[in-house]
């Protein structure tokens, strides 16, 4: 040991091994501080050989050296640890802050419960596109170009797509599925759908229906107004009658358009039914054997029958909601309402 005081300094730089940061304050003051025990051997360079001055020079900066590693290492260290056991410290058996669940759309809500009460009679799920073509929509559904019917249905077509839409109702999807299977056939498809209408509280440019589509050997009208009077007792309670008015599509013959009875007790039962205590919820019929024959369904095997629904509605009065815009503003403090439902 050529200079034994800094040899010595630095082995026990070398050893040094604080605990936590009371230690290390100490060991920086030690090694680091303004009156380090580092600094009265710089002033002892001058008493140093001066053949040896050199090494002694190197042996002091690596004692500097060293302690600032050090210290710079272990500062992280503990402070690493000491965030981890603040962390501990958490008490663990607290209940949790609540925590905002996100609450479903009531016209989802709505989609919903009708869809259940169809897939308990059988009836599957079938979903397709929002941007169709003219056939799927219309031409198969027996409305070709020209057809006066088209004008029930004020239509969205895309400005650059030839013979692209954004599909009026959800019977586009009845074309789609009769052209890929086989009879029978029992689906339900809810959807969103478009028609170029003045947006006011009663009607908007885009809302959703509910299709139903059954098709098989000897189906009657008498299996289409039982379903429909099934559904009706399934949504408005045990008690509920339905109506049957004769109405015109072009997709079903005959056809007609279902009322529910809503009852005239209130002033406000007057003013939805317009006096009538009836309500209109859907449009129904027996399919066209034109729209079988344009799908590659033989109309002498087969019948059918459909119906399809308006979703937004049905969800307007199940919750009284009483402009049809606030189902698509999303303003949160509308949406919120909606928690408690599943
Ligand atoms: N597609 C019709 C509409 O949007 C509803 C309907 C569907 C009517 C199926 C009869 C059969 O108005």
């Amino acid at each position: 040991m050529k200079f034994p005081q800094a040899d010595q300094i630095l082995v026990e730089i070398q050893n040094a091994n604080p605990q936590n940061k009371e230690e290390l304050e100490a060991f920086r003051i030690k090694y680091l501080g303004s009156k380090n025990i580092v600094k009265p051997l710089f002033a002892e360079m001058g008493k140093i050989d001066p053949a040896q001055r050199k090494d002694y020079g190197q042996l002091l900066n690596e004692i500097k050296n060293t302690a600032e590693e050090k210290y710079r290492k272990l500062k992280s260290e503990i402070e690493r640890e000491s965030a981890r056991h603040s962390t501990q410290k958490l008490d663990l058996t607290a209940p949790p802050l609540p925590r905002k669940k996100g609450s479903r759309h009531p016209v989802d809500i709505v989609m919903n419960r009708v869809i259940d009460i169809f897939k308990k009679i059988g009836f599957s799920l079938a979903e397709d596109r929002e941007i169709e073509d003219d056939w799927h929509n219309f031409t198969a559904m027996n409305t070709p170009e020209d057809h006066p019917a088209r004008d029930m249905q004020d239509t969205y077509y895309l400005r650059d797509i030839e013979g692209m839409l954004l599909r009026t109702h959800t019977s586009s999807v009845q074309a789609r599925v009769m052209t890929h299977q086989k009879p029978p056939i029992r689906i339900i498809a809810p959807g969103r759908v478009y028609r170029n209408e003045t947006i006011s509280a009663r009607s908007h440019c885009q809302f959703h229906q509910v299709e139903g589509l059954y098709i098989d050997k000897e189906v009657s009208f008498s299996d289409l107004k039982q379903t429909l009077l099934y559904y009706a007792r399934e949504m408005y309670g045990p008690d509920a009658k339905i109506r049957l008015r004769p109405s015109y599509f072009p997709f079903t013959e005959p056809s007609a358009e279902v009322d529910v009875y809503w009852g005239l007790e209130s002033e406000i039962d007057h003013r939805i039914t317009k006096g009538t205590g009836w309500l209109e919820i859907m449009g129904c019929g027996m399919v066209d054997p034109k729209v079988l024959t344009n799908c590659g369904i033989d109309p002498e095997e087969y019948s059918g029958f459909a119906f399809g629904m308006g979703i937004e509605r049905q969800a307007l009065l199940a919750y009284r909601i009483e402009d049809i815009r606030w189902l698509f503003e999303n303003d949160i403090r509308f949406l919120r309402q909606f928690h408690a439902a599943i």
